[in-house]
């Protein structure tokens, strides 16, 4: 997998995330409260409002549109049935933060009944 430098970690010193561009595709970087860091989807799955516009940290992000409320760090819509946000692997290397260019594939939605659609 492909990764970009996208931010230091001394830019987070006072902030909790950080929007990005990739490919086109806005695309949060997410501080832990522990320090470490995850890349996440920043758009959301309703009509694409930027999701992280009122975030001030934590796991849950509330879009400002419609209020759908998704858990960051699983990417899942908490209150509507919703495929789940991206997400993307971040790796620290000294004192840059890169992120893979692609998202991450695990999070395809497990609740498809297969058998039905035969
Ligand atoms: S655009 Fe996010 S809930 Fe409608």
């Amino acid at each position: 997998m492909d990764f970009v430098k996208a931010a230091t970690v001394d830019e987070f010193a006072d902030l909790s995330h950080k929007v990005i561009k990739l490919i086109g595709r806005p695309v949060g970087i997410i501080k832990r409260e522990d320090g470490t860091f995850f890349g996440v989807e920043a758009s959301c799955k309703h009509q694409g409002a930027d999701l992280l516009t009122d975030y001030r940290g934590g796991t849950i992000a509330v879009c400002p549109r419609h209020k759908w409320e998704y858990d960051l760090e699983s990417g899942r819509c908490l209150n509507h049935d919703s495929l789940p946000l991206k997400k993307y692997q971040v790796k620290i290397e000294g004192n840059d933060i890169l992120i893979s260019m692609l998202p991450v594939q695990e999070d395809q939605p497990s609740d498809i009944d297969f058998d039905r659609l035969k």
